[in-house]
């Protein structure tokens, strides 16, 4: 999935930071408490001993809940078999978010929006019937959302839909599935604000990747939230938005207070924080809090972020940022 942040690129440089300073994981208990996609527990899920994940969107709690907390093969096969051919419903994706709908949105073609309306209320059924267990489910769903994300009609975000189709959205969705590794042991996932959920869990590694400005990712994201939770309500405005998540760590008012409470109430042995330049907090204030609470070090790397281009969407422009990786020791 093309999200907002994505450590994918970057979770080599970050595994090999953290691995240089903590050494063999085998033993430890790794915590993603911003998991977003999941690319960076997924990075030490077969590796360590066990990974938490976390996010406040529920959308990416499906998603981790498949790429992090399912271990053990499952059966699917049959199920996207029978999914890629499921009947059109239209249903509320389709009602809300389609041209051919009322709600004068064009966030999937018609046909796109009536997949995932059937798509979606058959994983529901067979969940409400116990056709399929709760690890089969996490991952049907998940299947659901990246291959819908794939082919949805924006520039990149949901904050806004395009006036024409674009090419991608033309295609007709198909499940591709989720894969996850495979592994022994059991893992952790939560859907909580990060800083409640800190004061209930410990481990030895904490990785930490919140927003770093005020785009909130319950905003951007609406429509994979709408797929995944398939629940009634008025969609707002031109947009069709929900009611949404606010995160303490897209307010400059706010963030620093949040992220020092966080350090402070976390019990893991390292912290290592993503942040970049452009960041709510400067270098300076998270050096400040984190010196607070232990040994303190700063690692960077120069990235190539592309941007979508909002009038010609297809037309990326490579913009570089410095990432920086705040390292902790706490004692
Ligand atoms: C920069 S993204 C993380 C990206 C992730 N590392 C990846 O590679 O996909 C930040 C994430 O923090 C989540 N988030 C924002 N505020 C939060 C909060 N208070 N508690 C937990 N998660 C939060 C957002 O939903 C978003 O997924």
């Amino acid at each position: 999935m093309n999200y907002i942040g994505s450590k994918y690129k970057l979770s080599k440089f970050i595994k090999s930071e953290i691995e240089k300073i903590v050494g063999n994981m085998k033993d430890k208990v790794f915590c993603d408490l911003f998991a977003g996609t999941g690319a960076i527990g997924r990075s030490f899920k077969t590796e360590s001993k066990k990974v938490i994940a976390n996010d406040i969107e529920y959308y990416s709690y499906i998603l981790n809940q498949n790429y992090i907390g399912n271990h053990e093969r499952l059966k699917y096969q049959s199920y996207i078999d029978e999914l890629n051919v499921a009947q059109d419903v239209k249903g509320f994706i389709y009602k809300n978010y389609c041209l051919g709908g009322s709600g004068e949105r064009q966030y999937f073609s018609d046909e796109n929006g009536k997949r995932i309306d059937a798509m979606r209320q058959k994983i529901e059924i067979w969940k409400k019937t116990k056709e399929i267990s709760e690890n089969l489910y996490y991952f049907l769903l998940a299947s659901l959302l990246e291959n819908a994300d794939a082919v949805a009609n924006t520039a990149s975000v949901y904050g806004a839909y395009l006036k024409n189709l674009k090419k991608s959205a033309q295609k007709e969705l198909n499940i591709r599935p989720a894969l996850f590794e495979v592994n022994e042991h059991e893992h952790e996932v939560y859907n909580e604000d990060a800083n409640e959920l800190i004061k209930r869990i410990e481990g030895d590694v904490l990785y930490l990747d919140p927003p770093y400005n005020g785009r909130e990712y319950g905003a951007n994201y609406h429509l994979l939230n709408t797929i995944a939770r398939y629940d009634d309500f008025a969609p707002k405005g031109k947009t069709g938005l929900r009611e949404y998540n606010r995160s303490l760590y897209c307010k400059k008012r706010e963030v620093g207070k949040a992220f020092d409470d966080l350090i402070k109430n976390a019990r893991f042995k390292y912290i290592f924080l993503s942040y970049n330049n452009e960041g709510l907090m400067t270098k300076e204030e998270v050096e400040t809090t984190m010196k607070k609470y232990g040994r303190y070090d700063l690692v960077t790397t120069d990235y190539q972020r592309f941007k979508a281009d909002k009038t010609e969407n297809r037309n990326h422009t490579a913009f570089g940022t410095t990432e920086y990786l705040h390292i902790l020791e706490k004692t």
